[in-house]
Order: structure tokens, then C-alpha cells, then sequence
């Protein structure tokens, strides 16, 4: 048996693999989000740990979880988490899609940064936070001692170690990305050491011991191995067995995300697309990444007081993209514009726009920034001839049509959810010496793209970057 627990930023999911994968446990506790001003997205590490005592508590009344072999993590990728020698965060800790530290990313951002990191310094990245916490809030470094991110926060609790793995430490901008180790120079530039930072394991590396009272309260093996994990999207792909240049997926969660492994270190910083480790030693990957996918939805769902997928399952059959247009920068943009000012936008409104052209358009303006991911990943070499599909977003079978049609790419759904909890206990997995557990899942059922609105979605996707030119003067 296995456990795989995923950080996740509107949850903490849980799950527990038997020797053939099949998921025999699975539970997942809320987490909310904290937005004091404008820009800012948190979260207290203090509710990370409850909502993991509750999905623990929980696995244990689903089975028996004490032959288990070993755990996995996974989470939430780039948030600032800033603990003491107490191991207590000294603060919320400051998460992906939070942009208050745009200037200091882009003093940051020089030639050196993206010949050490292979990336762009973005403001949701870890580095520049500190050096935001630096000028405004001095006193939360005072008695800093690591920073770590989410998932290694969890790590901490669990066992007491202060480590993280190479897929997650990409995001940071302190990483050398080709080397997988931590960049003195970046460090420096952040005013910090080696020493504030957690020690680098691999993904399926044995990172330390479950403590003996969580062991003995979860009903768990006492000195059950805890292996490195990874960062979100590569344990995404972990558990989709995307593990080879090639094979590519999407991802509709809070953020979006399209990923394709690379056949070795590939940066291509220019193109705001984001060259990170894999979770498997040796390998990397690309992603485009977007901030606000089925957060985009959620905010007009919360808007019109009704569900989410409630909203979705009203759209009937593929339409050409119509008015009005939504442009799904919430809280900024990542890849390709690599811009923290702009905001979302729905343009054309006019007296018969209801609320299911309203979700439309929030469907297609997603649809629209993946395939500016796309069109940047195009431009560093890498193809993507068709995707998996995961997130929750990808159980609206219009939404994948959407992206299938303007991506001009099929998208197979694989028959389990097999997301970042799945791929965490797949690096248990390894970490307890299976081999051969990286295949890829069975597909449900595969979403062609539409010929007949192909040339509809490349002219609402030219349409929609002329709406981004012109109005990013305004913000
Ligand atoms: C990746 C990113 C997001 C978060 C969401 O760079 O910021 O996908 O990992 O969990």
C-alpha cells in the first residue's frame, strides 16, 4: 500500500494505491484562500496541516493503512513559506498567484537569473517574495531559518526534515535548474544562504522517517519511508506517465497548464515558458502555465450564485466563439505575457448576453491562453500532437472540445483521475522499489478536434490577443 498526499490550492487530497494502483482510499479536505489587497493570494500553513490530519484521519477509517510501504507528496508549486528554528511559519505563507513582488522580480529578472534558473523570474515565484518581505515586512526575516515550499511544509510535520526535490525547487529562481542544485548567485541576490535552504532529494528519493505519534495516531507502519515527491504538474505527470519528450497534457485547475517533458535541459526563458526539473532524476520538462483556469470559472460561477459545472453542463453542443470575449487574467498572467498588471476583461457585453454566454465566453477565453501556451511552447521546438487531459475543468466535455478545436489536437481522458495525489504514490512507489509503475492510464475516450470551427476558434484566438494589445496600456 501507498499514500500520496497533494497540496492542492483549493484542497488537500489524499489517496492510498494498493501493488496494482488501484486507489482503495481516497479523501480530500477544503482549503480557502486569503486575498487581504489586490494581487495577493495566501494561505496559513496552520490550515494546511489540519486539512492533512483530517484527509490522514479519514484514509485511516477507509482501510487499513498500516502495511502501507511509503508516501509520497505533492503540491501547490512556488509559495513562500517561511519557517523558524521552532519550525512555526512565521506567516501566511505567499502562494503561486500572488503578484505583489512584480517589482522585485524584474529587478531580479536579468541575463544572469535566466542563465542560472533557464526561466523567467516571475512574480509568483519564491525568490522575489523575499526581497518584497525584505523592504515591507523586515521583521518576518528576522528569525528565519528555511524557506520552504508547500508541500515541504507538510514534509516538516510529518518527519521532521527540511528537504525539497528538484521538480518543485525549479520554480523558486534560486535553483540551478540545469544542475539541480541551489544557485549561490540567486541566493545572494535574495540576501539569503544555502542554509535557508532545504537539502535537494529526487522525487522518488527517501527523504526521511513518518514520527513515531503521527505514525502511531494515523495508524500508520512506525518509520514509514516519506519519498521527495514533486511539484504539482510534474506529479501530474507522474501519475499520467508522462515521462517522455512527446507525450503532453493539460491541466484545468485553479491554474492551467499545458506540459511535455524535453529530451534534456531546454531553457527558453524568452519565451515565458517554464523549463523546470522533472520528478524522475536526469529529466526535465516545459510548461506553459496560466493563472486562472478553473478559477476564471469559479469566480463567475460565485458571481451568479450557481455551480460551477452546473454552469458548463448548460452549454448543449460546440459553438464558433461568439461575443463576448473574456480575457481570464484575474490575478495577472504567467505565460505568454509574463504580465502582473493586467486584469481580466469581458468585452463586447451587449443586451442579450446571459449568463451562458457569459460562461462561454470565460470557457473559450481559458481555451484562447492555453493556446497562446501552446503557440510558446511551439516556438521553443516542442509539438504536441495530443494531450491528456486532467484537472477538474476537464470533466466538461465542452471545455476539452473548445481546446481540442482551437488546439487542433485530439484529447484522450483517461478513464481515472489519475492527477498529482496518483502521481505522488507512484513516487512512494518507486521510493519503496517497485518498478514498472509508469504507464500511462486507459482512456475513456478520446475529444477530436471540431474541423467545422477550427477557423472560427484561430479567428476568436486573433480577436482575443489584439483585445490583449490594446488594452494592456490601460491597466
Ligand atoms: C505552476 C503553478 C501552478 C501551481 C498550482 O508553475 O504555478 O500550476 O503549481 O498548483
Amino acid at each position: 500500500m501507498y499514500i500520496g498526499l497533494d497540496l492542492g490550492t483549493s484542497g488537500l487530497k489524499g489517496i492510498v494505491l494498493d501493488d496494482s494502483q488501484t486507489i482503495v482510499a481516497e479523501a480530500t479536505a477544503p482549503l480557502d484562500v486569503q486575498r487581504p489587497h489586490p494581487g495577493w493570494s495566501e494561505q496559513d500553513p496552520a490550515a494546511w496541516i489540519t486539512a492533512a490530519e483530517q484527509v490522514l484521519e479519514a484514509l485511516k477509517g477507509q482501510t487499513d493503512v498500516s502495511s502501507a510501504k511509503a508516501i509520497g507528496l505533492s503540491g501547490q508549486m512556488h509559495g513562500a513559506t517561511l519557517v523558524n528554528k521552532s519550525l512555526t511559519a512565521i506567516r501566511p505563507a505567499i502562494l503561486w498567484n500572488d503578484t505583489r513582488a512584480s517589482k522585485e522580480a524584474a529587478a531580479l529578472d536579468t541575463q544572469n537569473a535566466h542563465e542560472a534558473t533557464g526561466n523567467i523570474v516571475f512574480p509568483g515565484f519564491t525568490a522575489p517574495k523575499i526581497n518584497w518581505l525584505r523592504t515591507h515586512e523586515p521583521d518576518s526575516l528576522t528569525d528565519l531559518w528555511k524557506v520552504l515550499l508547500p508541500k515541504d511544509y507538510l514534509r516538516l510535520w510529518l518527519t521532521g526534515e527540511a528537504v525539497t526535490d528538484p521538480s518543485d525547487a525549479a520554480g523558486t529562481s534560486w535553483l540551478d535548474t540545469a544542475n539541480r542544485d541551489w544557485s549561490d548567485a540567486m541566493l545572494t541576490a535574495t540576501g539569503l544562504t544555502r542554509d535557508h535552504m532545504p537539502t535537494i532529494a529526487e522525487g522518488p528519493e527517501k527523504t526521511g522517517e513518518i514520527r513515531d505519534d503521527l505514525a502511531a495516531r494515523f495508524g500508520l507502519p512506525k518509520g514509514l519511508p516519506v519519498a521527495a515527491g514533486g511539484g504539482d504538474n510534474a506529479a501530474s505527470a507522474i501519475g499520467l506517465g508522462i515521462v517522455k519528450p512527446g507525450q503532453a497534457f493539460v491541466s484545468l485547475g485553479t491554474s492551467g497548464v499545458l506540459f511535455a517533458p524535453s529530451d534534456g535541459y531546454r531553457p527558453a526563458p524568452e519565451t515565458a515558458v517554464h523549463t523546470f526539473c522533472h520528478a524522475l532524476p536526469d529529466t526535465w520538462h516545459q510548461m506553459g502555465v496560466i493563472l486562472s483556469a478553473t478559477d476564471s470559472l469559479n469566480w463567475l460561477a460565485s458571481q451568479l450564485d450557481a455551480e460551477p459545472k452546473a454552469l458548463t453542463d448548460a452549454l448543449g453542443p460546440l459553438q464558433a466563439p461568439e461575443r463576448p470575449l473574456f480575457l481570464p487574467y484575474l490575478g495577472g498572467e504567467r505565460t505568454p505575457h509574463n504580465d502582473a498588471r493586467i486584469r481580466a476583461q469581458f468585452l463586447h457585453l451587449d443586451h442579450a448576453t446571459d449568463r451562458e454566454g457569459l460562461t462561454r465566453a470565460v470557457v473559450e477565453g481559458v481555451t484562447h491562453a492555453l493556446r497562446d501556451c501552446r503557440d510558446a511552447l511551439a516556438a521553443t521546438g516542442t509539438r504536441i500532437d495530443r494531450l491528456l487531459a486532467t484537472g477538474g475543468g476537464a470533466r466538461s466535455t465542452y471545455w476539452l472540445q473548445a481546446i481540442a478545436t482551437s488546439l487542433d489536437t485530439p484529447i484522450d481522458v483517461p478513464e481515472t483521475e489519475n492527477g498529482a495525489a496518483f502521481g505522488a504514490a507512484r513516487l512512494a512507489m518507486l521510493c519503496a522499489g517497485q518498478a514498472g509503475v509508469l504507464d500511462t492510464p486507459r482512456i475513456a475516450r478520446r475529444i477530436d478536434p471540431d474541423p467545422a470551427l477550427t477557423d472560427a476558434f484561430t479567428e476568436a484566438h486573433t480577436r482575443y490577443k489584439a483585445a490583449y494589445t490594446a488594452l494592456k496600456g490601460l491597466t
